[in-house]
């Protein structure tokens, strides 16, 4: 039952000068539930009608059949609609249970789109900013498939470019096999850092590492070899991290997958004759766009991080398709997208707008910056391990005799993790304290972990029964908060994709949950009495929709912990 489709209906014959689908896009969600589940305000009738808003609404008001409501309530310029709670309560949870994809939609019409996430550096640890980039682009591929698209997820390795001449080098001078086995991404770091070091001193090291990666880009033997290695075992090291997330990619295409489809870039940069010479360089001019000149080749001949996205870029028109493609990357690199799109539109692709930075802030952790250089280094590896020691601590505390202790604790410990990365807005830059984020109550991941495994535990404590369907009305007001909010989750997966912001649905989960605690708290759930049913049909549909919330921010919801 579609309860905003209704008011618009109910509306419509008093309003001659909006059609059904305006109307019912001007109906608003009061946020204050004594002001209406709807309410329509009047403002933009003013001018055709000639008359106060507040008039209007009486007027209007006056005017319809309000049989459908509890009650039709004009408060100045708002008509205020109240649903027939016993009524609508239990349609919402009829619409949710019976649909396991409750929330989905089809908007997306199976579209296709990239989604450019991770793309850590080779031969580097992976920064915090990755880790970012991971779970935001991952939620937004989920968030996507929801509202009815098809995400291609494509971690665009940072592998190819001068550095990796540079680390060929230091390797050729200074490296040992057995220890980059050992550890291989601190070991590179510690070639490259040894690298710049001695440059320094002598600077004829950083020729000999641009030769380097002139061979590389020739496609030299040992060149060739030695990279793939590198690349190797870095990979091997970040699967790791994927791995924990259990998240997947489609397609692991770098930067260094591109190094044959530059050349055509090129042509066909120059054929539009944008190329222009800049002290021995070629770049083009973006100064008509406000944005600075694009470096696309160097003086030796060298390609560049813009060189590789150009071609990366219709590479995926050509072989995704996309309706839209994202690329989900810091914010202090809106420069660079800016260019990219203005450099394709400049080229006649008209799909440039389809190209959408979805961009993000940095975060902390007790106030220190995952760096490569500084001393003061965090590992996402050790931010991961230690979250899950905390969770276990707070397991081992509150239910000690849980039998997969070891699973539960590193889905809480993960979770917390990334659900605190997601509750924020992206843009936003924030410092995290663990113990802050792994707390059981709070704005927290574990939060909405918890009161889910506390639904399912109801659940099963009262046999997980079978729901009847045709009993699904409940008395208690207290419980109405929680039924409008599982009522808003098909709006909340359109407002997370359109905004790109998978906060939407974390604090939607927080807000569901904290519903449900509240009800909770105050209600005997169990109590056999002719409600019971009812009251586990709720218990059931907030534990579906706290599921599916967590799975689409890629949180598990173990079923108890
Ligand atoms: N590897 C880059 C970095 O760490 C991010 C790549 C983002 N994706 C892209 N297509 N440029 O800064």
């Amino acid at each position: 039952m579609d309860y905003k489709a209704l008011v618009a209906e109910t509306l419509n014959p008093a309003i001659d000068e909006l059609d059904l689908d305006d109307i019912q896009n001007k109906i608003e969600v009061p946020k204050d539930g004594s002001k209406g589940d709807f309410a329509f305000p009047t403002f933009t009738l003013a001018k055709t009608r000639h008359q106060a808003p507040n008039q209007i609404a009486a007027a209007i008001a006056e005017n319809i059949d309000d049989s459908q409501f509890a009650s039709v309530e004009v408060a100045g310029p708002y008509i205020n609609f109240f649903l027939k709670k016993d009524q609508a309560g239990s349609d919402f949870l009829k619409d949710v249970l019976s649909n396991p994809e409750y929330g989905h939609n089809t908007d997306g019409e199976a579209g296709h789109v990239t989604i450019d996430m991770s793309s850590p550096n080779i031969a580097k640890p992976m920064s915090m900013g990755h880790l970012r980039s991971t779970v935001i682009g991952n939620s937004l591929a989920e968030i996507a498939d929801a509202n009815g698209y098809q995400p291609i997820k494509i971690n665009h390795l940072g592998d190819w470019g001068t550095q990796f001449g540079k680390l060929i080098s230091a390797y050729k001078r200074w490296g040992s096999e057995d220890e980059v086995k050992a550890d291989p991404i601190n070991t590179l770091v510690k070639y490259y850092v040894r690298f710049h070091e001695e440059a320094e001193k002598d600077p004829s090291l950083n020729d000999e590492g641009r030769a380097w990666f002139k061979k590389l880009e020739d496609g030299d033997e040992e060149a060739t070899r030695l990279w793939k290695w590198f690349r190797e075992e870095s990979l091997k090291e970040f699967m790791d991290i994927y791995d924990q997330l259990d998240i997947q990619f489609d397609s692991f295409n770098g930067e260094a997958f591109y190094n044959d489809k530059m050349d055509e870039v090129v042509d066909m940069l120059e054929d539009k004759d944008l190329l222009v010479e800049s002290q021995g360089a070629e770049v083009v001019d973006l100064e008509d766009q406000g944005l600075n000149v694009a470096m696309i080749k160097r003086t030796d001949g060298a390609t560049l991080y813009m060189t590789r996205d150009l071609a990366a870029a219709i590479f995926r028109k050509r072989n995704y398709n996309f309706v839209k493609s994202l690329y989900v990357v810091g914010a202090e690199q809106t420069e660079h997208f800016k260019q990219l799109k203005a450099i394709l539109k400049k080229m006649g692709f008209e799909w440039a707008d389809d190209i959408e930075h979805v961009p993000f802030g940095l975060i902390t952790v007790n106030g220190k910056k995952l760096s490569t250089r500084s001393g003061r280094i965090v590992l996402l590896q050790d931010v991961l391990n230690d979250s899950v020691e905390l969770a276990r601590e707070q397991i081992d505390e509150k239910n000690p005799d849980l039998p997969n202790k070891d699973e539960v604790a590193h889905e809480v410990g993960v979770g917390a993790v990334v659900f605190h990365d997601l509750m924020n807005e992206r843009v936003k830059s924030f410092d995290f304290k663990l113990e802050d984020v792994v707390r059981f109550e709070g704005d927290t991941g574990p939060y909405v972990q918890y009161t889910n495994a506390r639904a399912q535990s109801l659940l099963r404590k009262a046999g997980n029964p079978t729901i009847d369907m045709n009993q699904l009305t409940i008395s208690d007001d207290a419980v109405w908060d929680v039924e409008k909010l599982l009522a808003d989750f098909p709006n909340v997966l359109k407002r997370a994709w359109r905004e790109y912001e998978p906060s939407v649905v974390a604090k939607y989960a927080l807000n569901l949950a904290r519903a449900f605690n509240k009800y909770y708290a105050n209600s005997k759930i169990l109590q056999d009495d002719d409600e019971l049913n009812a009251r586990l049909a709720l218990v059931t549909a907030v534990s579906q929709v706290l599921t599916e919330s967590l799975r689409l921010l890629g949180v598990k919801a173990p079923v108890e912990m």
